[in-house]
């Protein structure tokens, strides 16, 4: 049966858009001695069950960086690894999508990535169009300078630049349809946003866990999301 989500208020303690950099794939495959692919496939396992406990949750929103723009400087191979997972994945998990009905999203140039990849993705994309639970929103060939830079040129296509306010900024970003983000989590104990969402991070809360992405799971996010209930969020206010 579907778990119908009760969505957070505003003033709720449950953040309504959650994003993750899921980072340490790689790390948490050398200390087993194992291939990166196998901390990818792991990391996999990882998206599976932060996905199940953020609808569990009540988040509204849960944008996943997969694949940056910068990531096609990894070789061949683990690129062609990271595409064949996202294939399973999608083919896989589809038809839970629809079950508990997830709007599967994507943000970033995916049309750069293999045929049938796309051909994929375009599917789940109409097939989850009409439902109303949850988004699941995951980033490919994402990066947030080449969003921003696209968002500017449009605008000064279409208006004079007075008319350009922050507003016609957030109206051309990829993730104009998705709840202001609340609280940006990356793992593995590193301290960047390495071009992920960088505008709509301007007043999310940031939270840097040192475990690595393939060890998150339903605990990690709950403790994540018990700590941004307990921040004092300003906006810049007192
Ligand atoms: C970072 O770990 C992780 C990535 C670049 C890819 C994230 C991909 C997945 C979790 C699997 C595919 C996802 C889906 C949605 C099917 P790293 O390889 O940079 O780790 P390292 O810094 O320890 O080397």
């Amino acid at each position: 049966m579907s778990t119908a989500p009760v969505f957070a208020g505003p003033d709720a303690a449950v953040p309504r858009h959650v994003a993750i950099i899921m980072d340490g794939n790689g790390r948490w495959a050398k200390r087993r001695l194992l291939p990166r692919a196998a901390g990818h496939r792991a990391g996999v396992e990882a998206v599976r069950r932060v996905t199940r406990a953020a609808r569990a949750l009540g988040i509204e929103a849960l944008t996943l960086y997969a694949f940056s723009s910068e990531n096609w400087r990894r070789p061949a191979e683990e690129i062609g690894d990271l595409m064949g997972l996202l294939r399973l994945f999608i083919r896989s998990d589809l038809a839970e999508f629809q079950r508990e009905n997830v709007r599967l999203r994507i943000l970033g140039d995916y049309r750069r990535f293999p045929t049938d990849v796309v051909t994929l993705i375009d599917d789940a994309l109409a097939r989850t169009a009409a439902n109303t639970g949850p988004s699941l929103a995951i980033a490919l060939n994402y990066g947030a300078q080449a969003e921003l830079t696209r968002a500017a040129r449009r605008l000064a296509e279409r208006l004079p630049p007075e008319q350009i306010d922050e507003a016609a900024i957030e109206g051309e970003l990829e993730t104009r349809e998705l709840p202001p983000l609340d609280l940006l989590i990356r793992t593995s104990g590193e301290h960047r946003l390495s071009n992920f969402l960088l505008w709509q991070a301007a007043y999310a809360e940031l939270l840097f866990v040192d475990t690595l992405w393939p060890d998150f799971g339903a605990d990690e996010l709950s403790a994540a999301v018990a700590d941004f209930g307990q921040r004092q969020r300003r906006f810049g206010g007192l």
